[in-house]
Order: structure tokens, then C-alpha cells, then sequence
């Protein structure tokens, strides 16, 4: 099993606006071989890159049109190679971004499969056997070719979805998950992982996954699908490790996923923390954590105790977190995402505040998107140090706000956010209690009203979190001893006859 995720703190890289080293204006591999120290320097020690696949890019990447070929924009398959010998070189870990619910309406297999004669590939998207009968529960491209049918979309509408079976079939068009389409499928899913882990990646962040037998409204289907991929992991690649983009914990680790995301859809109540009118972290004070503290818990037991959620800072598809939190807000949210149990997520740039760039034109199926994947801000020089092209040449506008934050500028100042995430990064890293599988109580979680408490425990030791991201201080009742300080950030936290007093804007840990 893969044991590295115990300890690992991951940097998503969005690779078209990292850093670009032939001044096309778009990142590439040798960019990111060059900012690897930079992320060390951080402290992350594994890395989730977006999907560098040869593709058409209507979104992003996530429309893949050869599973086998890194895009040409990025660099060739030998580059991909020496972007994993370098991770390793520095005892990192990365992993690839795989797509497995559909393809580009210019794959290969979807040029194939739209002929009107049977062919290898007439089984391997989701086609109804008539064009006026559409696949119900998903939208569907229709009249595109001779072939008689509908076929199924899973995103946006040049995403024809592959076919991985119907849980219950009941229409002569729908395939069990048994037939030989939906099979082969599947195998061609476990030769494309195994291409990439043989070249040397360390696992997967799966799209979407729980998105890939349909009318499957449990996940039973899907759920069984993850898990014979975990079979042949644990026989193949038993240390690579799997991270489900699906929301549903409970779901996603039966099916063998090591991680699951919490998101920004779905039941997780992660937005009520970061991303509403008056998320919890923001110093406005009346912020809610208690439907997602009580969601927390209800995944958390689910999962047995294991705690492997992850909570990231943002993503490629979510509005920048410096666009609600600002200044000491940030370092409180920070001190909250790394010291929860699963393996932490930065998404980069995340760390210096990039902030979310307002009103720009929708690029590669961004859409509101595209103001969360401005290119990175390394420095002063040219277009933030990102790229030597000229400025309309860049893949998205940059933030060109005289304040941008900057790389340079915030590694130069102890007081920065960097610096912050660097400090609690290290903490986290000393004590095997904060990482991925310590043990989490909720002390004090109210609704509407502040602080938070946690307590991180295992065997050996105990660790006792304290959050005020509130303008003012607050108090609860609590018996622990807080004379045992590990780490503070703004005022110290009191003790008096049971009850504790967290000064606003303020965090401290303490062993118990
Ligand atoms: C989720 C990805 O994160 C998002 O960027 C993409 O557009 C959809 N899945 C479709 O693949």
C-alpha cells in the first residue's frame, strides 16, 4: 500500500501556466523540472499535475485524444520521463491525472465507434441503437454521423462518455458491465495506467470517478469497477497511489481509492468554509463550520476512522481562495487544511495568495474557471517571470495588478504567506500525529460561532488544535492544559478555570 501518502503534502500543478521555458506563453515539463526545488523549498514532497495527454483542449487537457502521447506543448513522452526521474531524484512523488469517464470527440476510438459498420470500436462509448431515442440522465450528441444511434456525453458536449456498462441495463441498447464492450473498456483503462507507472508515475488522480457505470445511483457498479482496479494494483503496482476526484468517501475507499477529495459540489459543506458570502475562515465572524464539521464526521466514521479525506485549497475548477480570504485569513485557513487529517492539496500559486483574475474570456472550456489558472507569479521580470513570450502570446492574461504577489518577493519575507505554509508544513512534518492518518476529535465545532478545537491523536502523542479566524476573540469550555505550546500565530491563547480564550485572528497547537 502505498505508505508515502502518509506524510505526503501535494502541490497541484496546473501545467499550461506553471512556467514556460520555450517562450510559447504556455508551461511545459522543463518548467516544472526547474521550479521542483522551489516546491521542495515549500516543503511539499508530492505534486497532482492536470492532464498533459495529447488533446484538442476544448477543456483543458480533459479531453484527451491519445491516452499514450504527452501533448506536444508540454514536451515529449521522454521529457514526461525526465520530469518523473527528477521528482524521484528529490523524494518526491507525482501523480498523472487520469480520464477515464470520456474521451475527445477526437480520439481514435470515437472516430471508429461513430461508423455506421460494426468495428472494434462500435462498443466502446455509450450509443443508444436509434437516433430518436436519446440516453436518459445525460445529454447526448446526435446526427453526427450515419451511424444510427445517440451517443452518451459525461461533460461538455465534444466529451462522448465510454462505455463501462449500465448497472441495471433495461433497454436492448444498454450493456451489462459483463459484455465484452464495457470489459474491453476496462482493459484498456488498466493498459493505459500501466504505460504511465512503468514509465514511472506514482499513482493517479482519478476524474470524475465516480461517474463511470451509468444509472448507478448507489455507485454499486462503479464501486465494483475500482474494485478490480485495485486487484491489479496490488498485484502489479502495490505502491501506487489512487486519489478520486468523486466527493463520496464512503463510496470512493470501498472501491479502493487510498484518498477522496472533498469539493466544491456535492454534500461536503466544503464551500461554507472558504468559498460563500461569509465563509467561515473570512474575520467577518459568522461564518458556519457545522454542517460541515457534522458531514466531516458522518464520511469520517464511515471510512472507519481512517481519515483519508482530502481537503484541498482550491483547484483548477473553483474560484481562488484569495478571492474571499485575504491577508491573516489565509494563514488561519492554511493553519486549518494542514493540520486535517488526508494528505493536504495547495494548488499552486495558492501559497503567495494568487488571486483570482476578474472578467477574463473564457480559455480551453475554463470558462468562470479561467480566472483561477492565470499563469504562475515567480517574480518583477517579465511577465512575472512565467514566460519570455510577449504578453499576448501568454496561455491566460496575468493578474496585472501592480500588488500581485510574487514568489520572489514573499520568499524574501518571513512575515509572508509562504513563509507561513512553510513554518506550518514543517510542523506537521515533525509530528506523525498532523499527517494523513492521525486520529480527529472535535472538541468545539458550534454553529455559527467561533473558535474551533481538534484534537489530533495517535498512540503516542496528542495534539490539540485552536482556530479563531474571527475579528473577535472567543472562548469555550475545556479542561485540557495548554502548557505544552508547539506553534502560535498572533495572540496567546488563555487558560482560566476551564475555560479557553482564542484572541482574534489567531491559532496555537498544543500538546495534551
Ligand atoms: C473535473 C475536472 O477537474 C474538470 O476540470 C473537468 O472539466 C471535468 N472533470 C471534466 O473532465
Amino acid at each position: 500500500m502505498a505508505k508515502w501518502l502518509d506524510n505526503a503534502i501535494f502541490y497541484e500543478i496546473y501545467p499550461q501556466s506553471f512556467k514556460d521555458t520555450n517562450d510559447d506563453g504556455i508551461g511545459d515539463f522543463k518548467g516544472i523540472i526547474e521550479k521542483l526545488d522551489y516546491i521542495k523549498e515549500l516543503g511539499c514532497n508530492s505534486i497532482w499535475m492536470n492532464p498533459c495527454f495529447e488533446s484538442p483542449f476544448g477543456d483543458a487537457g480533459y479531453d484527451v485524444s491519445d491516452y499514450y502521447k504527452a501533448a506536444p506543448r508540454y514536451g515529449t513522452n521522454e521529457d514526461l520521463k525526465q520530469l518523473f526521474d527528477e521528482i524521484h531524484k528529490r523524494d518526491m512523488h507525482i501523480l498523472l491525472d487520469l480520464v477515464p469517464g470520456h474521451t475527445s470527440v477526437e480520439h481514435r476510438w470515437f472516430k471508429e465507434s461513430i461508423k455506421a459498420e460494426k468495428n472494434e470500436f462500435s462498443d466502446r462509448y455509450v450509443w443508444t441503437d436509434n437516433i430518436w431515442e436519446e440516453p436518459s440522465g445525460m445529454g447526448c450528441l446526435r446526427g453526427i454521423s450515419d451511424r444510427n444511434g445517440c451517443v452518451g456525453v459525461n461533460f461538455f458536449s465534444h466529451q462522448p462518455a465510454l462505455n463501462y456498462g449500465f448497472y441495471k441495463p433495461n433497454r436492448p441498447w444498454q450493456q451489462s458491465a459483463d459484455e465484452p464492450g464495457p470489459r474491453a473498456t476496462l482493459e484498456e483503462l488498466k493498459n493505459i495506467m500501466r504505460f504511465w507507472l512503468n514509465m514511472g508515475c506514482d499513482g493517479f488522480r482519478v476524474d470524475m470517478a465516480g461517474s463511470l457505470v451509468k444509472h448507478d445511483e448507489e455507485g454499486k457498479g462503479t464501486i465494483k469497477l475500482w474494485q478490480e482496479i485495485r486487484l491489479f494494483l496490488d498485484t502489479e503496482f502495490p505502491q501506487a497511489a489512487m486519489v478520486s476526484e468523486w466527493g463520496e468517501p464512503d463510496k470512493s475507499l470501498l472501491g479502493g481509492f487510498h484518498m477522496d477529495f472533498l469539493l466544491h459540489f456535492g454534500p461536503s459543506h466544503y464551500n461554507d468554509l472558504f468559498r460563500c458570502e461569509n465563509p467561515y475562515f473570512s474575520g467577518k465572524g459568522n461564518g458556519d463550520i457545522g454542517k460541515f464539521v457534522k458531514k466531516y464526521k458522518e464520511n469520517y466514521e464511515k471510512t472507519t476512522r481512517k481519515g483519508l479525506i482530502c481537503i484541498p485549497s482550491g483547484n483548477h475548477d473553483m474560484e481562488r481562495l484569495a478571492k474571499y480570504l485575504h491577508g491573516d485569513e489565509l494563514k488561519i485557513a492554511f493553519a486549518f487544511l494542514l493540520t486535517m487529517p488526508g494528505a493536504p492539496f495547495i494548488y499552486y500559486g495558492d501559497e503567495i495568495g494568487m488571486r483570482y483574475v476578474e472578467n477574463l474570456t473564457s480559455v480551453e472550456g475554463g470558462y468562470d474557471r479561467t480566472g483561477s489558472r492565470s499563469p504562475m507569479q515567480w517574480d518583477n521580470t517579465k511577465n512575472a517571470g512565467f514566460s519570455k513570450a510577449c504578453k499576448e502570446k501568454l496561455y491566460i492574461p496575468l493578474d496585472d495588478g501592480a500588488d500581485r504577489p510574487t514568489a520572489e518577493d514573499q520568499m524574501q519575507d518571513e512575515n509572508s504567506l509562504f513563509h507561513e505554509i512553510k513554518r506550518l508544513i514543517a510542523v506537521r512534518q515533525a509530528h506523525p500525529v498532523l499527517q494523513s492518518n492521525g486520529e480527529i476529535d472535535f472538541i468545539y465545532a458550534e454553529s455559527n460561532t467561533y473558535p474551533l478545537a481538534y484534537l489530533r491523536s495517535s498512540r503516542d502523542e496528542k495534539i490539540l488544535i485552536l482556530l479563531n479566524p474571527s475579528c473577535s476573540d472567543a472562548d469555550f469550555k475545556c479542561t485540557y492544559s495548554l502548557s505544552d505550546k508547539l506553534y502560535s500565530f498572533g495572540g496567546e491563547v488563555t487558560a482560566c478555570d476551564g475555560i479557553i480564550t482564542v484572541p482574534a485572528g489567531s491559532f496555537g497547537f498544543y500538546k495534551v
